[in-house]
């Protein structure tokens, strides 16, 4: 399983970050999954440079440009210089503060450039009765997936966060009948934009409220690939516990 851990802006001291890493090196060195941290950019490159440990670190967001006069950006090029080998490109909260989805293409295809495994989120804002959401998370992928080669399209990870799922707890989140719908939903289209077999080796992640208490469920039923996990992966305590669940 791949655990992804999206410390959004929770984090603001290095100690506690330094903590943060150090718990996820222990376990994944005692254990099997493939952690990533996407830490603030501000403390990613003093966490990730020199790592040669099994723990990979993804920017939060990309710059939808390369280098130059771009007041408060950061290019792909320059994660990667940092140590990052992944990068969340169009979260939610990137998109509430103005990514569209000509935007999120762009930010993904820099980073692909740049070699950075994207890992690309998609999710509806609310559900309605007459599912508008499936052609909502529809258009997300396909205006992501279109523009790019066959060879592209196989080197992203995809993340589905419903919004009306993120910052709440277990009990508010998906459940996993619901999830495996949405999986085998986003498959279907995938198999648009890849052969058979190569939609199929897509990571598929889930975000949205995953804690200790719902992330074994979730994980036993839904046929996903792993977690984007936001809140509960910022205390240690709870990170380890997210981890153990899945052993
Ligand atoms: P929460 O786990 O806090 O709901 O956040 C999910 C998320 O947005 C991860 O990218």
């Amino acid at each position: 399983m791949i655990i992804a851990a999206n410390w959004k802006a929770y984090v603001e001291d290095v100690e506690r970050a330094k903590k943060l890493v150090a718990a996820a090196k222990r376990l994944a060195r005692s254990g099997t999954h493939q952690i990533i941290l996407a830490p603030p950019s501000v403390f990613l490159g003093l966490l990730a440079s020199g790592n040669h440990s099994a723990v990979a670190f993804s920017a939060q967001d990309v710059s939808r440009t390369t280098g130059g006069a771009q007041t408060g950006e950061n290019t792909a090029q320059a994660f990667v210089v940092a140590g990052a080998t992944h990068a969340i490109i169009g979260h939610s909260e990137r998109r509430a503060m103005g990514d569209t989805n000509a935007i999120v293409s762009e930010k993904l295809a820099h980073a692909l450039a740049q070699g950075l495994t994207p890992i690309l989120c998609i999710g509806e804002r609310e559900r309605d009765e007459e599912s508008h959401y499936l052609s909502f998370v529809r258009e997300e992928i396909e205006t992501a997936f279109a523009p790019l080669s066959s060879k592209e399209r196989q080197r992203i990870m995809l993340a589905y966060e419903p919004i009306w799922a993120i910052g709440k707890t277990a009990s508010e989140a998906m459940r996993p009948d619901e999830l495996v719908e949405m999986v085998l939903y986003i498959r279907k289209v995938l198999t648009q934009y890849l052969p058979g077999k190569a939609a199929t080796n897509i990571s598929i992640l889930y975000g949205g409220s995953v804690e200790p208490e719902n992330i074994r469920a979730l994980a036993g039923e839904s046929q996903v690939d792993g977690f984007l996990i936001g809140h509960a992966s910022v205390e240690v305590h709870s990170f380890e516990a997210l981890v153990k669940e899945l052993a």
